[in-house]
């Protein structure tokens, strides 16, 4: 397709894991830019397509039809040929010349700027085009919810749905068991999906990788509940939480992302190994799960005043900024602030004093056994087993 028109073009790039709610950015930037006189393209497969000039036209048929879409119609990838974070605090600086052939592709496709739709990994990545002159304004996504400026990214509130609709029907059949359940969630670094997800199905225990804790203490842990007759446990644990200083990883075959993924599992085999047949343990890993399907309803509207926002933004010339949520009110704020560190779950957050004054376990055995009496542990009505 050429690009040949007096209309001011704007690229559309995604990047990185994909999440719930990508579709509604692109399709309301592109309603509300439209509308301001602006026309779309959208590049397929995220910086790739930048750099190889593969893209598509964005229409309003496109955005009516794709407005509640799962996923995104541009494909995206965690790698390539542009990726800028390899993990927690370690920033890649891009290969100049990638960085040139993005600039080229935007000077002689005629395109006047990109809308960037990403996380950490991509906002890091769009920062550093930004500086090379690129009008670039970003959008925050990740179901991590760990981008510092942001109070929420979009893809978060699906992914939390997700897993407390899994934990929901765990509960049941884990105490028609009188089961111990692990149920891992993702969330790399942060522990925000776990926490969220572990207070709104009612867990019992919720292992951050914020808040390290001893396998003695969860020994501990579910011999004081087994002891009360509480004898099923719902126990979410983070995809990234570490069991003496170690967490579970993978390492990827084709990228040198590290890919957690076990700890469940991990966390059966040396609980039995210091407990030997006390407890009937299962796991279950929820994994892309969370990724996938369709915007909740608070994810389509986060997503829609983020791409209506991005716009104004945009229209206003706001480049090297991205859109973020602050006290409930969408602003512009400097890329800069929202990748140069993590946003972590800290114990003055009112989420994690709800979870702990509702009586989960969160790795603090000393401060749980203090505050959590048999009368006051938390369980659902049906997790009380009769004694
Ligand atoms: O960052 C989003 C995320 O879903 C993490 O929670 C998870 O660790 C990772 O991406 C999984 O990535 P991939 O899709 O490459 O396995």
């Amino acid at each position: 397709m050429e690009i040949t028109s007096t209309q001011k073009t704007i690229g559309i790039v995604n990047s990185g894991g994909d999440c719930a709610g990508i579709n509604t950015v692109i399709a309301s930037a592109v309603i509300a830019g439209i509308r301001m006189g602006y026309q779309f393209v959208g590049f397929e497969l995220g910086w790739e397509g930048l750099i190889d000039r593969k893209y598509r036209k964005l229409d309003l048929e496109d955005a009516g039809r794709i407005q509640n879409l799962g996923g995104t119609v541009l494909h995206t990838t965690n790698r390539g040929r542009f990726a800028a974070k390899v993990g927690q605090n370690q920033t890649n600086k891009i290969d100049p010349e990638i960085l040139e052939a993005c600039k080229r592709s935007v000077d002689e496709l005629g395109i006047d700027g990109l809308l960037v739709i990403g996380g950490d990994g991509t906002l890091s990545g769009a920062l550093q085009l930004a500086e090379t002159g690129v009008n670039i304004v970003g959008i925050p996504k990740s179901i991590d919810n760990d981008l510092y400026a942001t109070e929420h990214t979009f893809g978060f509130a699906t992914a939390v749905e997700v897993a407390v609709e899994a934990i929901d029907r765990i509960q049941t059949t884990a105490f028609s068991h009188n089961r111990i359940f692990f149920v891992e969630c993702m969330g790399r670094n942060a522990g925000w999906l776990s926490l969220y997800a572990g207070l709104a199905a009612g867990a019992d225990a919720i292992l951050l990788p914020e808040f390290p804790t001893s396998l003695d203490d969860i020994v501990e842990f579910l011999r004081y509940r087994r002891d009360r007759h509480r004898n099923s446990t719902i126990i979410v644990v983070s995809e990234a939480f570490e069991i003496e200083g170690k967490a579970v990883t993978q390492g990827s075959s084709v990228t040198n992302e590290v890919i957690f993924s076990g700890i469940s599992n991990e966390l059966i085999r040396r609980l039995e190994e210091l407990a030997p047949h006390e407890f009937e343990m299962r796991n279950v890993v929820l994994g892309h799960t969370q990724r996938g399907g369709s915007p909740c309803a608070e994810d389509r509207i986060l997503s829609k005043r983020f791409g209506t926002r991005a716009m104004e933004a945009y229209d206003r010339g706001l480049f090297g900024h991205m859109v973020a949520l602050q006290q409930g009110q969408i602003h512009p704020v400097p890329i800069k602030d929202a990748v140069d560190r993590l946003k972590l779950v800290t114990k003055e957050n009112n989420i994690y004093e709800a979870a702990r004054r509702t009586g989960i376990f969160l790795g603090d055995l000393q401060d749980y056994l203090a505050t959590a009496r048999p009368d006051n542990m938390a369980n659902m009505p049906y997790m009380i087993s009769a004694k």
